[in-house]
């Protein structure tokens, strides 16, 4: 399992990704702007972006619109996801996203910055300390 600092990631060109996956976010109501790139295990790399609804509720973020987009594509293992934000504090997943994440084992890095240069980095294990999961839901049947 890698962490962050593993040099065979490309971080620059995954955040690249991100960035201009942000740029297609659909925010009108909160002005916050998304992207995620993730890359796969096979190399490729799927993103996303975050896209609102006037019905609030509703509101996809970018973490699992690019999820979305890798498992439609046969994806399933990831090495890593890259997500960008403006301003200066990085975003980390939301509750939900944590959650999404973590349904896809095993845990895999994940690096937040921002327009200006913010930077968090975690992975997708630590995000969901205790998280529930197939594991969990099998021997609580019943
Ligand atoms: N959002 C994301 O896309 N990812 C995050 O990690 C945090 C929040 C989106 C959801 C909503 O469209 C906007 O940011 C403000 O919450």
């Amino acid at each position: 399992v890698s962490d962050a600092s593993d040099p065979s990631i490309a971080w620059d060109a995954l955040t690249e990704r991100a960035k201009e996956a942000r740029a297609a976010a659909y925010a009108p109501y909160s002005d916050y702007r998304v992207g995620a790139a993730l890359l796969a295990e096979d190399g490729r790399v799927f993103v996303g972006a975050n896209v609102e609804n006037a019905s609030y509720g509703l509101c996809q973020c970018a973490e699992r619109s690019a999820i979305g987009a890798a498992v439609t594509a046969g994806a399933r293992r990831f090495r890593a996801i890259a997500i960008v934000t403006g301003g200066s504090t990085p975003a980390t997943p939301c509750g939900m996203c944590r959650q999404v994440l973590a349904e896809f084992p095993p845990s895999f890095p994940v690096r937040c910055t921002t327009i200006d240069g913010g930077v968090i980095e975690s992975d997708t294990g630590s995000l969901l300390p205790h998280g529930f999961g197939p594991g969990v839901l099998a021997q609580g049947r019943g």
